[in-house]
């Protein structure tokens, strides 16, 4: 579904001079895998999910999203992709089943999908209390839901989420996760981000681990176990970013 070869974004900062938010950056995800970019704040994680959903141009490199060049064809994939991250917009002024509706309009969808899918969004994603409600009135928790809703209106295949779970109650952030794995189960590719190890344990099929805008390594939990000797993600992590133990890349 999404393969991503030596990607690579600099930035030219006054102060810092030349930032390789993503330097070479190869990433592979397939439809039904949920596949997680793990990495420490600055790794270039951000940019990375927005170069792979054509938010932002790379200086090099190339993206194919279902067989087709992202980069040559920016406006053939965005109908393929969905992508939430922190600073998706949210009308203050409407509500979420109206958000749904305008992002549901300019997807090109006719009223009768657009009122199917949104109910379906609405119970699946449990917003039924809320959905009438001005989101000016709302929770950061019931603000990410409608997010994510948003996101997913017009029923992409390919999900790109920058820390879906970010500033979420425990109960919300399993009602996301639980989420995530039901879109796994449809047959959805999911990409996220994050920097909490349990939720990236618990949930993704293979990891990347991001440091200083490279990929350190990319695997299962399992063979990362097998890797480096260590049980948990927190400990594989340390050593992969510090460069100690497992096996050469
Ligand atoms: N528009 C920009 N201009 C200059 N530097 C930028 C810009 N966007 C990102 N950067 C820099 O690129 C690097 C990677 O940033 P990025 O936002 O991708 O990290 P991240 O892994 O998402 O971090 P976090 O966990 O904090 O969200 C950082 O050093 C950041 O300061
Ligand atoms: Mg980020």
């Amino acid at each position: 579904m999404l393969q991503a070869r030596q990607l690579t974004k600099h930035f030219t900062d006054k102060k810092r001079g030349t930032v390789r938010a993503v330097d070479g950056v190869d990433l592979e995800c397939k439809a039904g895998e949920i596949f997680g970019l793990l990495g420490l704040n600055g790794a270039g994680k951000t940019t990375t999910l927005r170069l792979l959903a054509t938010i932002l141009r790379a200086d090099s490199g190339s993206v194919m999203i279902d067989g087709v060049d992202a980069q040559v064809h920016p406006e053939k994939v965005r109908s393929k992709i969905g992508f939430l991250t922190g600073s998706t917009g949210l009308y203050l002024r409407l509500t979420p089943r109206e958000i749904l509706a305008y992002f549901g309009q300019l997807a090109g969808l006719d009223n009768a999908t657009i009122a199917r899918r949104s109910d379906d969004l609405i119970a699946r994603l449990g917003m039924k209390e809320f959905a009438d409600s001005r989101v000016d009135k709302l929770s950061s928790g019931q603000k990410q839901r409608t997010s994510i809703a948003r996101t997913l209106i017009h029923d992409p295949p390919l999900l790109i989420l920058d820390e879906p779970t970010i500033g979420l109650d425990v109960v919300t952030s399993r009602a996301i996760v639980e989420f995530i794995r039901e879109a796994r189960t449809r047959g959805k590719c999911v990409l996220l981000s994050t920097h909490i190890m349990h939720e990236a344990a618990k949930l993704c099929d293979r990891i990347a681990i991001l440091h200083a805008g490279r990929v350190r390594r990319v695997g299962t939990l399992a063979d990362f176990r097998t890797q480096y000797g260590h049980d948990d993600l927190d400990d594989i992590f340390v050593a992969a970013i510090e460069g100690n133990g497992g096996m050469a890349q």
